[in-house]
C-alpha cells in the first residue's frame, strides 16, 4: 500500500510520518525534508528550489516531479509520502508513476486541522536539520532545551517557520493543495483524521485507517 499524507503546514505530517515509518515498514519521504538536503550540498535543484521555500510558495511541478520519479523508481515496497503531491497535476503524476511500477493507487490520510491552530504549532516548533525530528516547545518538548534526544544534535527553527511566511503558506495551500481533498475524496481514496487530537491519538487513528484499507484491500 502506498500512502499519502494531506494536510497544511503544520498539522502533524512529519510527525506522524517518522512514527508510522518504524509500525508500519513503509519507506518515508518527505518532500520537504529532500529539497533542504539539496540546499544543504547546493545541488543545481536546491538552489533552484530555495527562494520559493523562503518565499513560502510551491516549487515548481516540473522540478518537484522529477526529483520524486528518481526517488520512487530506486524503490520498491509501500511508500509514506509526506508533502507530496501538493497540487493536482503532481497528483496526477504519482498516479501514473505508480501505475508504471504496476501498484495500485495511493490512499490520501488527510490531516484534517483548523487553519487557527497553525501559527502556535509552527512559532513552536524546533527540528533537528540531520535527521527532521520535530519537537515543539510546548507540545513535545526535547528532555534538554535546543538538544535532540535522539543522537544529542543541535535544533533549530525553520527558516520558513516567520509568522509572515506562515501566513503566505497557509493561502498557498488553500489556493494550491486543498483542491487535492476533493481529487482523491472524488476518487473514493480519502480517509480523513482528526488532527488537532494528541500526537499518540492521531497515530492510533491512522493506523486504524490503515489497517481497515489493508483489510478490503484483501477482501
Ligand atoms: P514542508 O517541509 O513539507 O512543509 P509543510 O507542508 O509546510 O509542512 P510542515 O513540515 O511545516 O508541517 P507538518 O505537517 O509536517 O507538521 P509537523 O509534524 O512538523 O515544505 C516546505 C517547503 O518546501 C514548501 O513551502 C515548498 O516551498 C516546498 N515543497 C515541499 N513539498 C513540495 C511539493 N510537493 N511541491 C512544491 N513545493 C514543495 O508539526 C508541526 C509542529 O506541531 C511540531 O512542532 C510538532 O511537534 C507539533 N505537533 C505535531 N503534531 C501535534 C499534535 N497532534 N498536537 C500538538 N502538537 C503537534
Amino acid at each position: 500500500m502506498d500512502v499519502v499524507f494531506l494536510g497544511p503546514p503544520g498539522a502533524g505530517k512529519g510527525t506522524q510520518a517518522q512514527r508510522l515509518e518504524r509500525l508500519e515498514g513503509l519507506v518515508q519521504f518527505s518532500t520537504g525534508d529532500l529539497l533542504r538536503e539539496h540546499r544543504t550540498a547546493g545541488t543545481p535543484l536546491g538552489r533552484a528550489a530555495q527562494d520559493y521555500m523562503d518565499r513560502g510558495e510551491l516549487v515548481p511541478d516540473a522540478l518537484i516531479i522529477e526529483m520524486m520519479e528518481g526517488e520512487l523508481d530506486r524503490t520498491n515496497g509501500g511508500v509514506l509520502l509526506d508533502g507530496f503531491p501538493r497540487t493536482v497535476p503532481q497528483a496526477v503524476a504519482l498516479d501514473a508513476l505508480l501505475a508504471r511500477k504496476g501498484r495500485r493507487p495511493a490512499i490520501a490520510v488527510l490531516f484534517d486541522i483548523d487553519l487557527s491552530l497553525i501559527q502556535e504549532r509552527l512559532e513552536g516548533r524546533w527540528t533537528n536539520p540531520r535527521t527532521g525530528r520535530v519537537y515543539h516547545e510546548r507540545f513535545a518538548p526535547p528532555r534538554v532545551a535546543g538538544i535532540d534526544d535522539e543522537d544529542g544534535g543541535p535544533l533549530i527553527q525553520r527558516d520558513d517557520d516567520t509568522a509572515e511566511t506562515i501566513r503566505k503558506r497557509l493561502v498557498v495551500y488553500r489556493e494550491q493543495t486543498e483542491p487535492l481533498v476533493a481529487y482523491y475524496r472524488g476518487q473514493g481514496r480519502l480517509y480523513s483524521v482528526d488532527a488537532t487530537q494528541p500526537v499518540d491519538v492521531v497515530s492510533a487513528e491512522i493506523e486504524r485507517v490503515l489497517h481497515r484499507r489493508t483489510g478490503e484491500r484483501r477482501a
